[in-house]
Order: C-alpha cells, then sequence, then structure tokens
C-alpha cells in the first residue's frame, strides 16, 4: 500500500496508475480511528459499481484527515482520538492500495478562502444544532474530491444526513462523481460503532444499546399506530434511561424534512447523548 502524505506524492501516485477509462478509483474519506465501520467501506470500494457494473473497481484510496473546519466545539476536535500507524496496518491488511494522509497545510494552504455551504437537506438536525459542521464536511470533501479526481466515493449510512449532504453538492456542481452509501456495521449488542464509543464509560457503554433498540421498536410499533404518539412515547423512554434525546424523528429520506407518515420514503433517525459522547442511529422501513 502506498502511503501519501503530501501534494507531489498524491500527483505522482494519480499520474502513475494510469487507469483506462474502464477502471475505476474508489475513494473511502475518513478521519481515521479506523474501526471494522471504515474497513466495511473499503471491501464495499474493491466491489463493482452497482450504478456502473462494467466498470472495473481497479484501485482504493482512503484518506485520513481530521478535518478542523467541521469541528463546532473546540474539545471536540482536540480530543478526536489519532492512531495513525495503527489505521495504516489495517488498511494495509484490507487490501486498500493507497492512503492519502495530508496535513493541515496541504488541505488549507495559506489564503485559502472557500466555503463550500449546502442548504435543503443539510438545515436540520446536525445542521442545526452544529453551525458550520455541514459547510466544512462539504468544503473537505470537494476539496478531497478535486485534488484525487476519483470515479466514485463511498460513505457510511452510519451518517445518514451527512451522505445526503454529499449527494446533494455532487449533483448541484456536477462533479460527476458516483457517490453509494453503505450499511451501518454495527456491535453484537447492535451499538452502531463509532470512533467516539471509546469516550463512554463502562456503565454508559452497557446503556448504549438501548438506542438502537429503541428504533428497532419504534419500526416495529409504528405498524399499527401513529407516529408523533410513538416517537413521543419512545423519547421519553430514553430519557428515563438516561439519554439526553436530540431528536428521534421520522423524515423524508433524501430531503431530510420531517416525514407525516412511516414509509418506504423516510427514515427514522436519532441523536442522543450519553454522558459527553452524542451517538447518532438511524434505521429504515
Ligand atoms: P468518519 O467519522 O471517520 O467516518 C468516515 C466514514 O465512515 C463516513 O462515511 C461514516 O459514515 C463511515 N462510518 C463511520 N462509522 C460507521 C459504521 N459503524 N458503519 C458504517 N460506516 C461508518 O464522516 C467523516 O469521518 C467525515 O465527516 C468525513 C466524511 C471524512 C469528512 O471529513
Amino acid at each position: 500500500m502506498e502511503v501519501l502524505r503530501n501534494l507531489a506524492d498524491l500527483e505522482d501516485y494519480r499520474h502513475h496508475i494510469g487507469l483506462k477509462k474502464s477502471e475505476m478509483l474508489t475513494l473511502v474519506p475518513t478521519m481515521g480511528s479506523l474501526h471494522a465501520g471504515h474497513l466495511s467501506l473499503v471491501q464495499r470500494a474493491k466491489e463493482p459499481s452497482p450504478e456502473q457494473p462494467e466498470a472495473l473497481p481497479a484501485k482504493v484510496m482512503v484518506s485520513i484527515f481530521v478535518n478542523p473546519i467541521q469541528f463546532d466545539q473546540p474539545e471536540d476536535l482536540k480530543r478526536y482520538p489519532r492512531q495513525e500507524e495503527y489505521d495504516i496496518a489495517l488498511l494495509s491488511e484490507a487490501g486498500c492500495d493507497a492512503v492519502w494522509i495530508p496535513d493541515v497545510k496541504a488541505m488549507y494552504p495559506k489564503g485559502f478562502a472557500t466555503r463550500i455551504e449546502v442548504e435543503g437537506p443539510a438545515l436540520l438536525w446536525e445542521g442545526a444544532r452544529r453551525p458550520g459542521h455541514f459547510s466544512g464536511v462539504a468544503t473537505v470533501v470537494a476539496r478531497l474530491f478535486g485534488l484525487i479526481t476519483p470515479d466514485r466515493a463511498i460513505f457510511g449510512e452510519k451518517d445518514w444526513q451527512q451522505l445526503q449532504v454529499i449527494k446533494r453538492m455532487v449533483a448541484d456542481l456536477s462533479l460527476g462523481i458516483i457517490i453509494e452509501g453503505a450499511p451501518i456495521v454495527r456491535e453484537e449488542d447492535g451499538l452502531a460503532l463509532s470512533s467516539r464509543n471509546q469516550f463512554l464509560t463502562p456503565t454508559e457503554r452497557a446503556q448504549a444499546p438501548i438506542l438502537y433498540k429503541t428504533l428497532l421498536q419504534v419500526r416495529e410499533k409504528l405498524q399499527n399506530k401513529a407516529p408523533h404518539s410513538v416517537l413521543q412515547e419512545a423519547r421519553q423512554t430514553l430519557t428515563e434511561k438516561g439519554f439526553s434525546v436530540d431528536y428521534l424523528e421520522i423524515v423524508q429520506k433524501e430531503e431530510m424534512l420531517v416525514a407525516k407518515a412511516w414509509s418506504e420514503h423516510t427514515r427514522l433517525i436519532t441523536a442522543a447523548r450519553l454522558g459527553s459522547v452524542r451517538l447518532l442511529d438511524n434505521i429504515g422501513p
């Protein structure tokens, strides 16, 4: 696996792999501190794209960059876990072809003055609670796309809203990159894998799977009950069990606006705090 650390390395790599028109370079953007969720995206990147099944998935690149401009809390950025050597070993074992690990200067050189603002799917939920977050995500992803020029990129459904924001940006700016979402990887007890789970105390860790269990129960109840009361009841149960619920809602799965009814066009999304950790989760019908 090639480890690329500066713009010259990246340019060289991009030039020398010399892909044919029928071959694809797939990018998996990450902030490192990798776990099985990230590695599932790498596996997906090695498979043909359902959107262009005739193209050969020739190369897989992972980027690792803790993007300062998407953090709305300086404390969160400071404590974000970093484990570069271990990440490189994991990626190499997973059969990744190249990893791009730029520093802040390579991503945001002196004079950098552009921000991408996404409205629509970025406005509510995480967008409303974390000012500037999605603008920071969209800006870094656009810059990664510009530097790496991948044919496609894979994002996890774990961050459902982020996936919709990226799809919207790529469509609106005609970036011509295939964006694919991949399913959430969970612990055996249902907790969605996340780099921030390591900050849960043992007691919180034991409580955390209740969030996913609640989503499953809500989905079950929505078969024959009105959404409003089902959601209200679930929020209350979570609160009683020690979660501080930011939101638990049914939304239109692409537009991310509140949906009145549960259907195949919707997604059940939640964010809830347990101690110092904010947990995100979502499920489809
Ligand atoms: P990060 O949190 O490192 O996540 C990188 C990718 O892994 C995202 O697409 C995320 O949705 C996916 N992912 C995380 N946990 C997952 C899980 N349990 N199952 C499946 N996929 C999972 O998301 C970011 O970084 C950043 O915002 C980024 C897009 C890299 C821009 O800086």
